[in-house]
């Protein structure tokens, strides 16, 4: 049985997860209309991938005899800017979304709830992951800067890792 503390946590987390998978949707969709088809379909899966984490989370919460909340959720912006801007923003809520997962794992030791911390590492892992590909993408876009030629490329580099990321 879930504490109420704990719940409350996680129900936090489902959320964040939730709006995490609305901010790349807007992402894919803003890039979409700028002709980035392969930015586009990252962006798509990357908000698939977040839906499952929300519902990992939701799926545990019920099994442990608490209650998952489907909660209202800020309204992610409509465009980004450039490539580079959208893609720092990726990368610094990928950071904000391990910090939450952190104090997530710091409550359950606390509670010393077991079986909670087990199944958070799999986010903790999850997270390393996320951050290592983010940072990754704003490193080769931080190169290409503006070049249009560049980016044309960057795009379809970036295709065939949605389609990698699809596979796994
Ligand atoms: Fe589910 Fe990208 O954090």
């Amino acid at each position: 049985m879930l504490a109420k503390n704990i719940e409350k946590a996680l129900n936090e987390q489902i959320k964040i997860e939730a709006e995490s998978s609305q901010v790349y949707l807007a992402m894919a969709s803003w890039a979409e209309t700028q002709g980035f088809e392969g930015v586009a379909s990252f962006m798509y899966k990357h908000s698939d991938e977040e839906r499952m984490h929300m519902l990992k989370l939701a799926k545990f919460v019920n099994e442990r005899g608490g209650h998952a909340k489907v909660s209202a959720l800020k309204a992610p912006p409509v465009s980004f800017g450039s490539f580079k801007e959208m893609f720092q923003t990726l990368f610094d809520h990928e950071v904000m979304v391990s910090e939450k997962i952190n104090d997530l794992v710091d409550i359950t030791l606390e509670c010393k709830d077991y079986a909670t911390h087990n199944f958070l590492q799999w986010y903790v892992s999850e997270q390393i992951e996320e951050e290592a590909l983010a940072r990754n993408i704003l490193d080769k876009i931080n190169l290409i800067g503006d070049d249009k030629g560049g980016l044309y490329l960057f795009d379809n580099d970036v295709k065939l890792l949605a389609s990698i990321v699809a596979e796994n």
